[in-house]
């Protein structure tokens, strides 16, 4: 079987991950959840890349890509999840299967938190798992791909 090809898109900050806020997004690095990441998919026929950025047009600009060159779509838009119409727009744009995920879980959080905007062009949204929220997402996209 032609193993599918998804990407995991992280956006402002999260390149900090392990140094930054550690009682909110715990000690992980980024490297270490993306090695996480790469032996979760080693069982389920699929391969991972990874993009991270702080800058909002080069994350648009990945989510581009996407239509033509992945099979599916994870992202951590991170505190543009709050204020991006521009990424919600690219989103809207891509027709693959598309997850949300944050680690902490932001409806439990400050108010300008509970509100994702970047949400409403997904197929659905995991939060609050830590870590585990990229392998819930990995699970979730599996299912939408091969299902
Ligand atoms: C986050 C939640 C956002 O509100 C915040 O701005 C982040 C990380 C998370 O993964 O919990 O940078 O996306």
């Amino acid at each position: 079987m032609i193993k599918k090809k998804i990407i995991i898109i992280n956006g402002p900050n999260l390149n900090l991950l392990g140094k930054r806020e550690k009682d909110i997004y715990g000690k992980n690095s980024l490297d270490q959840i993306e090695l996480d990441c790469i032996e979760v998919a080693k069982d389920k026929d699929l391969t991972i890349d990874f993009f991270q950025s702080n800058n909002e047009g080069e994350i648009i600009d990945k989510i581009h890509e996407v239509e033509k060159s992945y099979d599916g779509l994870i992202i951590n838009p991170a505190a543009f999840t709050h204020s991006s119409i521009a990424i919600l727009d690219s989103l809207r744009a891509i027709n693959k299967p598309k997850i949300e995920i944050h680690l902490s879980n932001i409806y439990s959080r400050e108010e300008y938190r509970k509100k994702s905007i970047t949400s409403e062009g997904v197929d659905g949204l995991i939060c609050g798992f830590g870590p585990n929220s990229y392998i819930l997402g990995i699970e979730a996209i599996t299912k939408l791909i091969y299902n």
